[in-house]
């Protein structure tokens, strides 16, 4: 099956910038600076393929006025992350993204824990695939590198998986090598069932690599690290330089062996 990332072409590997810690930054203070919409614009240029944004039901970073300002203001297409409820349905299929991926929330959690058990849920998941679809809005499934998901997910009607690769970034020595092997074969199964496949989630400048090094994986979200870094050599350069990891990545498999 060819690999080929929505922008880019066959063997481009899609960076989205996820600005959520941007609008964290924000509302720290509760006042209208940094601005998520500066941030997605910035990034952008710097080679964002697009641009990634969660909108929790405890709105504590993103807002819903943060999404409508910049919805028709992206030059990229805005991929929205969004818990299985009416209220985030009702709101995608108003404001009408490129792209929707859905994920698990819970209220107390610091960020995404594990991705969504679609096998629990299989028709409610696909009432709401359908839904979104019908909007015109390319459904995404957020789920643990685990065959059974992803032979859930492509049940359940979604052209595309995110693989959470938060559990690869946690783990290290030998639990490093298996929880890639698991990525890795996750993606290949995922293709097999004739689904696009993202990852994301953990990812930073030390991390990275490997994972985009996966064929099969045609996106990464990455948001956290990026805003770290972003401190420090500020966002535009923050989003080239993990732009340029991914690029060398993708064309040295890690091994030197050439990929693209
Ligand atoms: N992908 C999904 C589905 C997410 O929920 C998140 C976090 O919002 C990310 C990617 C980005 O994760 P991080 O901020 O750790 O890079």
């Amino acid at each position: 099956m060819t690999v080929a990332a929505a922008t880019g072409g066959p063997g481009h590997l899609a960076l989205g910038v996820n600005i959520d810690h941007v609008a964290t930054l924000r509302q720290a203070r509760r006042i209208h600076y940094p601005s998520p919409l500066e941030a997605a614009l910035v990034a952008e240029r710097a080679g964002a393929d697009n641009i990634t944004l969660h909108l929790r039901e405890d709105r504590r970073h993103i807002q819903d006025a943060d999404v409508e300002a910049m919805r028709p203001l992206l030059a990229t297409r805005m991929n929205l992350e969004l818990a299985v409820t009416d209220e985030m349905i009702d709101f995608a299929c108003r404001i009408r993204p490129a792209d929707c991926c859905l994920v698990p929330e819970r209220r107390a959690e610091i960020t995404t824990e594990g991705g969504l058990d679609i096998a629990a849920q299989v028709a409610r998941l696909s009432a709401e695939c359908a839904r979104l679809t019908a909007a015109g809005i390319r459904v995404a499934l957020f789920i643990d590198p685990d065959p059974v998901q992803i032979e859930a997910a492509a049940r359940v009607g979604a052209p595309v998986v995110e693989l959470h690769t938060g559990r690869y970034c946690e783990v290290s020595g030998a639990d490093t090598a298996s929880e890639l092997a698991r990525l890795r074969l996750a993606s290949r199964i995922a293709v097999e069932h004739g689904l696009e496949v993202h990852a994301g989630h953990g990812l930073n400048g030390d991390n990275v690599a490997a994972v985009a090094a996966i064929p099969e994986v045609v996106e990464l979200n990455i948001g956290h690290s990026i805003v770290a870094r972003a401190v420090f050599i500020g966002f535009a350069a923050a989003v080239a330089e993990m732009r340029g990891l991914m690029t060398a990545a993708r064309l040295t498999a890690g091994d030197g062996r050439k990929t693209a």
